[in-house]
């Protein structure tokens, strides 16, 4: 189906809901109660008696279509070491945009160390999560939602209205940067949230000054190449409950990430698989580390030269997960597309079409979420 079509069915769709609410009563309220209401996993992880799998929940044996191998090949995913990125000695910080480089261009994917965050921080992040999706559900649904960029969002899946088999994962969703938006409850959400987010960013944006001057680029680059003053930087806050039968449910099916550079945090437990030669890779984070990828937008503006990485999170039957990701990408209203540097002066045809970010983010978002599929929309074909 053509972008155009589906955006069209989309909005087709949701004027005959819009249709069938009014007429159901005229008020925005009934809007939102006519909406069918979905129990979070936590809820049904945590029904007595669970014993097997709701069929909401269960895959025709294998979750995903590509049959790769798992491995465990831990010792060999890179590691970037924030403080030589950072440092003033400037043979250092060479060689670690060299590794950055390395690690773009051969996983997408790598451990951050020394990045100066306190880990009290990242702990009392991950427990202000936990305690929000301690909530009651009538008090998670005040912020449900209703459209891909509200600033708020919790839910359960990925996109219940198109998932046709559900995710094991509940989740909460946050707009933070250029507007930083938090959820009222828990109460000590709001300031612990403030800082972490700050000094993500921060990191962030060392990492894309980085694989700016990595691919070859000025190291302010990307950064005015995407304004990142005013950059989209979203929380993906993940609950992964224990699941009763772990084979045959996901958590989050394969997905490349949307912006420029996620980095990712958990609660001690494993479940993140990245794909590598391959093969499904079983990422077990160094201690006190932040789990980076990079994105759709790095791919774009590096015309193809450095590939987001696909990746999935697997569920387990013992502990619960929580994982939180922040997104860091370009500001919403700017058009991305692929630097001029590796068009050589227009001989070579950029390999993806111009898009703007929140026009990307909501495709991305609105969707089922499959592999790198919204990359493949804007590639360009004729070259
Ligand atoms: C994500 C994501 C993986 C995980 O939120 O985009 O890829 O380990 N999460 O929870
Ligand atoms: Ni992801």
């Amino acid at each position: 189906m053509s972008e155009t079509t589906l955006l069209q069915s989309e909005t087709v769709s949701q004027s005959l809901f819009s249709l069938a609410a009014v007429s159901l009563a005229m008020d925005s309220t009934a809007l939102i109660g006519s909406q069918p209401k979905l129990t979070s996993v936590k809820a049904l992880a945590e029904a007595p008696g669970l014993s097997s799998l709701p069929s909401s929940h269960t895959f025709p044996i294998h979750p995903n279509d590509e049959q790769l191998p798992v491995s465990d090949t831990n010792e060999s995913i890179p590691t970037v070491d924030f403080s030589l990125l950072t440092s003033s000695n400037p043979d250092e910080r060479s060689k670690m945009i060299q590794e950055l480089g390395n690690a773009c261009q051969d996983w997408g994917f790598f451990m951050v160390t020394n990045h100066g965050v306190p880990e009290s921080l990242m702990n009392e992040m991950i427990e202000a999560c936990r305690q929000f999706f301690e909530l009651t559900e009538e008090e998670k649904a005040e912020y449900e939602g209703k459209h891909v960029l509200d600033p708020i969002r919790s839910g359960t899946s990925f996109n219940a209205s198109v998932d046709k088999v559900l995710y094991w994962r509940d989740y909460l969703k946050i707009f933070q940067h250029p507007e930083f938006h938090s959820p009222s409850k828990p109460p000590a959400f709001r300031e612990i949230a403030m800082e972490y987010s700050k000094r993500v960013r921060q990191v962030a944006k060392e990492l894309i000054r980085g694989i700016s001057q990595s691919l070859g680029l000025e190291d302010h680059y990307i950064e005015k190449a995407v304004n990142l003053e005013k950059s989209l930087q979203i929380m993906i806050a993940n609950l992964y409950p224990p699941c009763p039968q772990p084979e045959l449910a996901m958590g989050l099916p394969t997905h490349s990430d949307h912006g420029l550079v996620t980095l990712l945090i958990q609660n001690g437990i494993g479940g993140l698989q990245v794909q590598h030669n391959g093969k499904w890779v079983n990422v077990h984070p160094i201690p006190n580390s932040f789990l980076a990828n990079i994105g759709d937008h790095v791919e774009i503006l590096g015309n193809g030269k450095y590939k987001s990485v696909l990746h999935r999170a697997v569920v387990n039957n013992r502990d619960v997960r929580i994982s939180i990701a922040l997104s860091n990408g370009p500001a919403l209203d700017s058009a991305i597309a692929p630097a001029s540097k590796f068009l050589g002066d227009g001989r070579t045809p950029p390999a993806y079409r111009a898009m703007k970010y929140k026009e990307y983010v909501e495709l991305q978002q609105s969707n089922k979420l499959d592999g790198k599929s919204c990359l493949e929309r804007i590639r360009n074909t004729r070259i």
